[in-house]
């Protein structure tokens, strides 16, 4: 059989809420036009994020129940951490609330002023948090992730003699850790390979520098490792994902994403003096070592997560629906970014909208203009989220890509949601020309994206 089906039964159904046109076009206007500030309920579909977002398991919601509250000790925490450590493997397993929660306290516990923080491409919160230490976040992602159809299999890995460099330039004393997001959320969702981790490992090994990972998805990551990458076809996702966890020295993972969480976080660590450095922090701030700000029915519905996000057939399913999507839009000739993600599809705003300045902000407008169209929600990885203003002279740098992404929920959506989708954004291609470019009103310093204000340009 070639049809690929949801490896699951649906119990509970939460309405959609219909909304028209007009309604939309009233909604976002008073929104600021910015996505983000729109009620979810007048959102039909919601591609916004995959984050917080999965569909819990009927195991996951029995877990629920079974959740110890004790503040210190709970069970919970201790299943908790036997299921991170089964798959990450490392010797302390802390609990955070989500994961820029998790940034945050490995960069106040290690980072210092001047320090440089080397990657494959920073996610946006991780930039924010290694910059609040006053450190500088260094994206060195492979030349092939700059081209939107290049179809390079691993185009999350590092650029390893740019890495070099760095690591040659700066030293030991200037870089903390080195930090691999796998997958690459802001360079498109794409994976980093089994043989691109391993010669960054034997980098920092060789620089004495400590390798992180932000396992945010990591299960996706193994997945696309096992499809793509010589010697891995007969390895269970668990086994490859061990081998990735292996070659690190710690791990940052929003849990919102592959462990079915709504809400949660980890931080898992080799060093006994990061640890205890990052639990000091975390009673300051988050909660008690066992818990880290989250409830014990949390911890038990991550644990059963992290065991559900690697069965094969999920995980078949996953990567084989999102490329359904990314399949159908491209034949409709939308400009995409491939090969396609395992979390998302990205439509490529310049190409889309080539009528739009970068001033006026292609993607985001584009942005605006699926919701106004067909209630779509999708979040702009672009000129708002990562465009600079130099201070003095007022002139902006772009990002070399201006993408909005098509965040696919987990088990949340069905194939003729997908179907709607699909057919929306070709029929908006076909009227590309009316999308209007944004401009902004207001724009925050940090994190512009989720609370800017645009308008429309004449
Ligand atoms: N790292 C990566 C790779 C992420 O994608 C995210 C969140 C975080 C860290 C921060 O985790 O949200 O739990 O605090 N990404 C979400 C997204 C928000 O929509 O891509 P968080």
């Amino acid at each position: 059989m070639k049809t690929v089906i949801e490896p699951f039964r649906i119990k509970v159904v939460e309405p959609i809420r219909m909304t028209t046109e007009e309604e939309r076009q009233v909604f976002i206007r008073e929104a600021g036009y910015n996505p983000f500030r729109i009620r979810a309920e007048h959102v039909l579909i919601d591609l916004l994020t995959d984050s917080g977002t999965g569909a819990m398991s009927t195991r996951q919601w029995a877990g629920i129940m079974e959740g110890d509250e004790s503040y210190a000790g709970a069970r919970s925490y201790f299943r908790f951490e036997e299921a991170v450590r089964a798959v990450f493997g490392h010797r302390h397993v802390i609990p955070t609330h989500q994961g820029r929660a998790s940034e945050r306290l490995l960069c106040r516990a290690v980072v210092k002023p001047g320090d440089v923080i080397p990657g494959n491409t920073h996610f946006d919160t991780t930039r924010a948090n290694i910059e609040d230490s006053h450190a500088e976040a260094v994206d060195l992602p492979i030349a092939e992730a700059r081209d939107p159809g290049n179809l390079h299999p691993f185009k999350g890995n590092i650029d390893l003699d740019a890495l070099e460099a760095c690591l040659r330039t700066h030293g030991r004393e200037r870089v903390p850790f080195v930090l691999i997001t796998v997958t690459n959320n802001s360079g498109g969702g794409q994976p980093v390979s089994m043989a691109n981790l391993r010669a960054t490992r034997a980098l920092c090994d060789r620089y004495g520098v400590p390798l992180v990972l932000d396992a945010a998805r990591f299960a996706e990551n193994a997945y696309f490792i096992k499809l793509r990458e010589d010697g891995y076809a007969d390895r269970t996702p668990r086994e490859i994902a061990r081998e990735m966890f292996s070659l690190s020295d710690g791990a940052l993972m929003s849990m919102k994403k592959d462990a079915f969480g709504n809400i949660g976080g980890v931080v898992s660590l080799n060093s006994d003096e990061w640890a205890e450095r990052v639990r000091t922090l975390l009673i300051l701030t988050e909660g008690f070592v066992t818990y880290g700000g989250l409830a014990g029915r949390d911890l038990e519905a991550l644990a059963i997560g992290l065991e559900e996000v690697l069965e094969e057939e999920y995980l078949r399913y996953r990567i084989a629906s999102t490329a359904y999507v990314g399949r159908h839009l491209e034949a409709c000739g939308v400009p995409l970014l491939k090969p396609f993600g395992g979390h998302a599809v990205y439509l490529d705003g310049r190409a889309f909208c080539e009528h739009i300045s970068n001033e006026n902000l292609p993607g985001w407008s584009l942005s605006v203009a699926l919701y106004e169209r067909i209630g779509l929600r999708a979040c702009e990885i672009g000129n708002v989220m990562f465009g600079r203003q130099d201070p003095a002279t007022g002139t902006w740098r772009w990002p070399p890509l201006d993408l909005v992404r098509l965040a696919i929920p987990r088990r949340v959506y069905t194939q003729s949601h997908m179907d709607y989708v699909i057919e929306g954004i070709d029929e908006l291609y076909r009227q590309r020309r009316t999308v209007r470019g944004l401009r902004f009103v207001h724009r925050p310093p940090v994190l512009p994206h989720f609370t800017a204000v645009f308008e429309p340009v004449a």
